[in-house]
C-alpha cells in the first residue's frame, strides 16, 4: 500500500469510529426527556402518569405546555386544575430550566399524547414571574 493511501484509510476509520462513538454518546432530547422522567416523576406517577397519583385524565394535558411546566419546577397542591383535590402535594422537582423544558415536552407526548414545544428561556421567563409574584406578596406584607 502507497503511504498516501494509507494515509486516507486512517483518516476515513478515524472519522467513522468518531461518528459511531458519537452517535452512541448523543442521547435524542426525547431519550433525555425520558430519563428525567423516569428518575424522579415515576415514583408517583408510575411510566403513563397512571401511578399511585393518576394524572391521565387531568385537564392539563389540553392546555399549554408552559402550564405543565410551571407545575413541575413550583409544585402543585389541590385543588388540581381539574377540580379533583388530590390527598399530596408534589414537591417542585430538582430540575434545571432545560431539564424542565425536556420533561416537559416529554410528559406532554407519552401522557398527553399531543406533540408540542418548549424552550428553556420559556420556563426561564416562568420562573422569573414567578419568583416577582412571590416578592411582591411578601412586600404587601403576607
Ligand atoms: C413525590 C411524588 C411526586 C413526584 C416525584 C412528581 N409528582 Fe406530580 N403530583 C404529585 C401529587 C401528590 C400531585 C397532586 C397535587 C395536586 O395537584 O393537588 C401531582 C400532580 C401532578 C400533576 C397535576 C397537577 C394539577 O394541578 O392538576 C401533573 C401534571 C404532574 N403531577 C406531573 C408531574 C411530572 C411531569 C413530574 C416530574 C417532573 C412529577 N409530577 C413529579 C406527586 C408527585
Amino acid at each position: 500500500m502507497k503511504h498516501g493511501s494509507a494515509q486516507l484509510l486512517l483518516i476515513v476509520s478515524l472519522t467513522i469510529g468518531a461518528a459511531v462513538f458519537l452517535a452512541a454518546k448523543t442521547d435524542t432530547t426525547q431519550q433525555r426527556g425520558a430519563r428525567l422522567y423516569q428518575n424522579y416523576c415515576q415514583r408517583c406517577h408510575g411510566t403513563d402518569g397512571t401511578g399511585s397519583v393518576n394524572i391521565t385524565r387531568n385537564q392539563i394535558w389540553t392546555k399549554e405546555p408552559i402550564e405543565l411546566a410551571k407545575i413541575i419546577a413550583f409544585g402543585a397542591r389541590g385543588p388540581s386544575a381539574t377540580g379533583k383535590e388530590f390527598h399530596r402535594a408534589m414537591p417542585p422537582a430538582p430540575y434545571n430550566d432545560q431539564e424542565i423544558a425536556l420533561v416537559t415536552v416529554y410528559a406532554m407526548q407519552t401522557i398527553g399524547r399531543r406533540d408540542v414545544s418548549i424552550t428553556t428561556e420559556d420556563v426561564r421567563n416562568a420562573r422569573r414571574q414567578h419568583l416577582d409574584s412571590v416578592r411582591r406578596k411578601i412586600k404587601r406584607g403576607r
